[in-house]
């Protein structure tokens, strides 16, 4: 087992470059596959998921080559195989392969998505939609078989505000005959940017970003160059941690826009905060206050910040109540901070936390992507060495995520190859 061992306690300085985002990333690879010709997205993040979408787009067949940071995908041979196992079980985006393979083909086998435990992450929606379009959906033995003899255009009203499902249906639309219009759609940049690409492979989209998407089908999608967004997770990570502990820290590659609500709430908690054109810098952090939070759709708070934020309302002065109204189980971080020594509950779908309080080393685990991205920023914090363990899941959505920390100046490595016995020691 692999675990990173980080010796806390130390101020972090300089700079780090925020890399492509990974919502974007497992979204944009399945969108190329329905193009006719190779399409090259740039900036992709080196991390897990996007390398279990490549071996899902070699599996049925696409040609993937990947050269200075740009992955060129040849979709000219790929067939609709099934995939009802293996890597699509490993994330929640192979989802996407649904609408991609439905949208192309007009049939789909694939296997019940799999991701971060985060509590019941149904995709009713994503369903619904597909089923609107003239799908015809079924659930057999685990895996999820979607025919149709054709897609025709539908008004589909989703029911929840769902990133996944606003997606899917964007993927199965764009070659459907007709127009489709998605009510109620999600408006996160991730959608915006796989929008985008659509478009620049040829498709009839307007509205991306509101929550109305009007879809005019086409008959072919061609290949195109890409450019992937900043991930706004990642970059908000890093500005919990120089909030931590950074002594002088510019997050480069930012798109400021995409992060208000993070900076918002950071600035009441009295972090002081640079905006720049591309950039964020924020300096050494004084004295912190307790904030309440609550995740909402974006521009809302996001979700994903929630577990990090936990670690930070630990340092600040006051109880601070963070609600997740997107994930309501979203808190198994809580346990482990509390190994570490922070004063937190779980009550329904809130954390409370109060502060501050000197967070001490520990072993913990990483129960999935942003529990990790918590933890590490605890062990930062905290004096002595922690070792996280679990941390698999933290390199499915965390690009460079050694070496982007120890150019900061942080102790901190990954061990390989730990054996349970070398763990209990
Ligand atoms: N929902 C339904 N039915 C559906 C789909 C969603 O009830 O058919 C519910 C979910 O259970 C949840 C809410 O709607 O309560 C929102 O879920 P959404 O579909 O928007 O989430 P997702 O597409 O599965 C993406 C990100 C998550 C992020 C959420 C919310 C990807 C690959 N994942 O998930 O990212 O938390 O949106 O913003 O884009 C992460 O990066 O750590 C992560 C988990």
């Amino acid at each position: 087992m692999d675990v990173y061992k980080i010796r806390g306690g130390k101020q972090l300085q300089g700079t780090v470059r925020v890399s492509g985002a990974k919502n974007s990333a497992v979204a944009l690879i399945p969108a190329a596959i329905l193009a006719d010709s190779p399409v090259t997205i740039a900036g992709l993040p080196e991390i897990s998921d996007v390398e279990t979408l490549q071996l899902l787009v070699e599996e049925i067949g696409g040609k993937v080559q990947v050269e200075d940071g740009k992955m060129t995908i040849d979709p000219t041979e790929i067939v609709s195989m099934p995939l009802p196992n293996g890597n699509v079980k490993k994330l929640r985006a192979s989802s996407y392969m649904m609408g991609a393979l439905l949208g192309k083909f007009k049939h789909a086998v694939i296997g019940l998505p799999g991701g971060c435990h985060l509590g019941p992450r149904p995709i009713d929606q994503h369903i619904k939609g597909f089923e609107a379009l003239g799908a015809k959906v079924t659930n057999e033995h685990g895996a999820i078989y979607l025919r149709a003899d054709e897609l025709r255009g539908a008004k589909i009203y989703l029911d929840v505000v769902s990133v996944g499902a606003t997606i899917n249906i964007m993927l199965a639309a764009v070659m459907a005959k007709g127009k489709t219009v998605i009510e109620n759609a999600a408006k996160e940049p991730e959608i915006i940017d796989v929008a985008t690409l659509l478009s620049n492979m040829g498709a009839n989209i307007k509205g991306a970003g509101t929550n109305v998407i009007r879809i005019e089908g086409v008959e072919n999608l061609h290949g195109t160059k890409h450019t992937i967004i900043p991930d706004r997770i990642e970059t908000g990570t890093y500005m919990i941690m120089a909030a931590a502990v950074g002594d002088g820290i510019t997050i480069d590659n930012v798109i400021p826009l995409h992060v208000e609500a993070i900076t918002a709430k950071l600035r009441e908690m009295g972090v002081q905060i640079e905006v720049r054109e591309e950039q964020i810098f924020i300096p050494k952090t004084e004295k912190l206050d307790a904030v309440d939070i609550k995740t909402l759709v974006y521009p809302g708070f996001p979700t994903d910040l929630q577990q990090p934020f936990c670690v930070l309302s630990t340092q600040a002065e006051g109880s601070s109540i963070l609600t997740d109204t997107i994930y309501p189980a979203r808190f198994k971080q809580i346990d482990e901070l509390r190994r570490m020594n922070a004063d937190g509950r779980v009550e329904g779908r809130s954390a409370i936390i109060a502060g501050p309080t000197e967070l001490q080393a520990a072993t913990v685990r990483a129960s999935d992507l942003r529990a990790g991205a918590a933890l590490l920023i605890a062990g930062l914090i905290a004096r002595g060495e922690t070792e996280i363990q679990g941390i698999e899941h933290i390199e499915r959505g965390y690009s460079q995520i050694i070496s982007k920390l120890q150019n900061l100046g942080a102790d901190i490595q990954k061990v390989e190859g730990l054996t349970t016995a070398s763990i209990s020691e």
